[in-house]
């Protein structure tokens, strides 16, 4: 008989595990499921609680609700940061992401609806995307005066290639579902009924190889990345730096505001 063990030990997370399979859902639905920085340390501790864990196969991540897998990281929360808070966010929104992307076991993103941001950033640090028919993707910083700051800059060029992500990061436009599997955003799109059955099916595929296998796999596939690493330290800086910049500022106050920004390049 499955046995299905639902954890109560996080704030803005759910987490359960059954089949081997341990599920995350970030539970702030009244927000979008928007990262603010608990919800990013809770993912990381909820992953690296797993890394060890010979009970647990694999991963999947998903955002409560029907309307958002996140919309990004908590702009109320980081609108008034200064460089240094700036640059410390990014920092920890990279080293959870890094956890992700270097878990040894296969981490499934189910997009079950907005993927905007860091809720893009974070989808594209699990190795595998399956998302609904309704998700919309995008990396819409530059509408608020900043760039991506949890290696959006450098995951997004790897997935879909850097004249793709260049258009995608400086229009700041938002895609929809097709659009993104026809960019190599995503793996599989399915109707929103299907999303968790169709990470399943990968899921229970991957836990018949072996693990010592898949780890490799993972670790072997990131390492052709890291020589790239730089470039997340430059992200880290070129984030960090925009805060308290005026452009930065009336673009999250326009966020808040519900209006549009005033950019004026200072
Ligand atoms: N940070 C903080 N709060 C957020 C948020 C974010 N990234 N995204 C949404 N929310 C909040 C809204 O402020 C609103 O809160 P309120 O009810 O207290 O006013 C609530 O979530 C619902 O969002 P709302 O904007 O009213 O929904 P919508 O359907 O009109 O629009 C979006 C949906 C996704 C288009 C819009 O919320 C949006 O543009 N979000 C920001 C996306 C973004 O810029 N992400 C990158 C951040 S770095």
């Amino acid at each position: 008989m499955d046995q299905t063990i639902v954890e109560t030990m996080y704030q803005n997370l759910l987490t359960e595990t059954k089949d081997q399979i341990f599920y995350i859902t970030i539970n702030r639905e009244d927000k979008l499921n928007a990262l603010n920085i608990l919800t990013l340390t809770e993912i990381k501790n909820a992953v690296l609680s797993i890394y060890d864990d010979p009970s647990v196969r694999g991963v999947i991540i998903t955002g409560k609700g029907s309307k958002a897998f996140a919309a990004g990281a908590d702009i109320a929360e980081f609108a008034n940061f200064n460089v240094e808070e700036g640059t410390r966010m990014s920092e920890e929104g990279h080293a959870v992401l890094r956890a992700i992307d270097h878990c040894p076991k296969p981490i499934i993103a189910a997009i079950n609806g907005f993927a905007l941001g860091g809720g893009n950033e974070l989808a594209m640090s699990c190795h595998i995307r399956v998302c609904a028919e309704r998700a919309r993707f995008g990396q819409p910083e530059v509408n608020l005066g900043v760039t991506p700051g949890y290696a959006g800059t450098q995951r997004l060029a790897q997935l879909i290639g850097k004249g793709r992500a260049l258009e995608f990061l400086m229009t700041g436009d938002m895609i929809d579902a097709q659009t993104a599997l026809q960019l190599g955003l995503v793996n599989h799109v399915v109707p929103a009924d299907q999303l968790m059955a169709k990470c399943e099916e990968i899921m229970n595929k991957i836990k018949t190889k072996a693990p010592m296998a898949i780890a490799s796999v993972i670790r072997c596939v990131n390492a052709y990345y890291e020589k790239r690493a730089d470039g997340n330290n430059i992200e880290i800086n070129e984030f960090g730096n925009f805060f308290g910049s005026e452009d930065f500022i009336e673009g999250t106050k326009a966020f808040l505001e519900k209006r549009a920004p005033n950019f004026r390049g200072n």
